[in-house]
């Protein structure tokens, strides 16, 4: 399908793991490799969308035809995403955020002393959250979950307290699925209840089924 289906359409993904400082040479993050969200943003740019990306730190290089904002905290992140927000159609958030961050980032490199360290953590905003509780009913809103158990059941809690229109629930445990690996599993859940599995396949294909049935869904 490379059919401009969503020419005129204005779509923010979010991609990649979010870094926390600790200090000036160290961080916390996570093993997203930003496979996932870059593929959706190349395909909604190919179906003729004015894609925004929003990544955290990857080497994967962005297509040409999108406008690429590259972040490392989930602060920046949420800032860059709000900017855009207003005026977009679809906003895609496969983003693996940082849930918490350092309390006070060191402005020298932290030196080595006792044997145990502890770092004090405080709760980071929830991007997709506080989307879900701004959009207007046009616009269409879609989280994913990564979970390791009780997959369905996780996702669909989310996509209920944030309010979102979608979530695609991928068992990061299976092989081949989740981070860092081209492949994904999941289960894309709407609002309207239906589920849709999708087997074992590449993340560009998962891409193509996500937005295939996202513009399903926003046609009805
Ligand atoms: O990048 P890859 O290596 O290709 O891997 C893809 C992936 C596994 C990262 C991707 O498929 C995926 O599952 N992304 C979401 C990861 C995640 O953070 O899930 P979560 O269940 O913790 O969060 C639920 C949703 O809330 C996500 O849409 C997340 O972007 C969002 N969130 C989470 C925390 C936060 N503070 N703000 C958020 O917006």
């Amino acid at each position: 399908q490379n059919n401009q289906s969503l020419k005129g359409k204005k779509v923010i993904v979010s991609a990649a793991g979010t870094r926390e400082p600790i200090d000036p040479v160290r961080y916390i993050s996570n093993r997203s490799s930003g496979k996932m969200g870059y593929a959706i943003a190349t395909e909604a740019a190919s179906r003729g969308a004015e894609v925004v990306l929003v990544s955290g730190i990857t080497n994967i290089k962005a297509p040409e035809n999108v406008k690429l904002i590259k972040v490392e905290s989930a602060r920046e992140m949420q800032k860059h995403i709000e900017e855009h927000f207003a005026d977009c159609d679809i906003t895609i958030m496969s983003a693996a955020v940082s849930d918490y961050r350092v309390k006070e980032v060191a402005s020298q490199k932290i030196k080595k002393s006792d044997e145990v360290m502890t770092i004090e953590l405080v709760k980071n905003p929830d991007i997709l959250k506080g989307l879900g509780e701004k959009k207007s009913d046009k616009q269409y809103l879609v989280g994913f979950a990564a979970e390791t158990q009780n997959v369905e059941e996780y996702a669909k809690g989310k996509l209920q307290r944030k309010n979102l229109d979608m979530i695609v629930a991928n068992d990061v445990s299976q092989a081949g699925a989740g981070f860092n690996v081209d492949t994904n599993i999941a289960k894309i859940i709407t609002c309207d209840g239906e589920i849709k599995q999708a087997p074992l396949m590449q993340k560009t294909e998962l891409a193509k089924l996500i937005l295939d049935t996202i513009e399903e869904k926003m046609n009805k």
